[in-house]
């Protein structure tokens, strides 16, 4: 099974906004493709601004416990609780905010947390992700959507790809009229399970060697 469409009632959303400004671009059309979602389907939205994280500091391999601030509880347990998170992050320099960045960083610190087994919690859950950006060749946009996909496939969790729009003052992606499309179905869209670029060209020489093991 490569997705979950129709969604089904159980799933929750995530939405970890980490634009630098309010009311922007990647949060419109964030908000676009919500609106397709089933009412049924609980969403929560997180705007990192409003909760904001320090920068990530490496305790990973010190002893002792480190402190938890309220904002990095209430994330950790917004991302545990929730089935799907959507990163909404505009390019920046052609990845990813700094505030949706430390958001992720605190995943790995999450990894080590005792008891919490964050890595076996998220296999199996869905990351989807939605950008705005200025430049209209959307292939500069890759270096976020392999970050995504790489981290997707670190933690074994299904990943929708990355919904791009147009824009550059704040409004503008509505005049995108082809994102505003593809927002509508965003969530319909198949969620296999991320793989890192060794295990797509193992799986595809494993499917060779069966092909070839079929007609031999
Ligand atoms: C720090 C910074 C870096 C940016 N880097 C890029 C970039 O690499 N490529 C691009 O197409 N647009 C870039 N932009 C433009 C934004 O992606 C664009 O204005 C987008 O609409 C911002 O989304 P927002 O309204 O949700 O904040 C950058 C903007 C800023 C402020």
């Amino acid at each position: 099974m490569t997705n979950h469409s129709p969604l089904s009632a159980d799933r929750s959303f995530l939405f970890v906004l980490g634009s630098s400004r309010a009311d922007g671009n990647t949060e419109i059309l964030a908000r676009a493709a919500a609106e397709a979602l089933p009412g049924g389907i609980p969403q929560r939205w997180i705007d990192l601004n409003t909760l904001p994280l320090p920068d990530f500091q490496d305790g990973r391999h010190e002893e002792g416990d480190w402190p938890v601030s309220e904002a990095e509880r209430t994330l950790r347990e917004a991302t545990m609780e929730a089935t799907d998170i959507v990163i909404a992050s505009p390019l920046y320099w052609y990845t990813l905010s700094a505030q949706t960045k430390r958001y992720l960083d605190y995943w790995s610190g999450w990894l080590g947390v005792p008891g919490l087994d964050f890595k076996q919690r998220m296999a199996g859950r869905t990351l989807w992700a939605v950008a705005a950006m200025a430049d209209d060749d959307e292939a500069v946009a890759d270096g976020m959507a392999t970050t995504l996909n790489n981290t997707a496939a670190y933690l074994r969790m299904r990943f929708g790809g990355v919904l791009l729009g147009n824009g550059s003052r704040p409004g503008q992606v509505r005049g995108d009229e082809r994102a505003l499309i593809r927002a509508k179905t965003y969530f319909e869209s198949a969620t296999p399970r991320a793989r890192f670029p060794h295990e797509k060209q193992t799986g595809l020489a494993e499917r060779a060697a069966e092909t070839v093991g079929a007609t031999a």
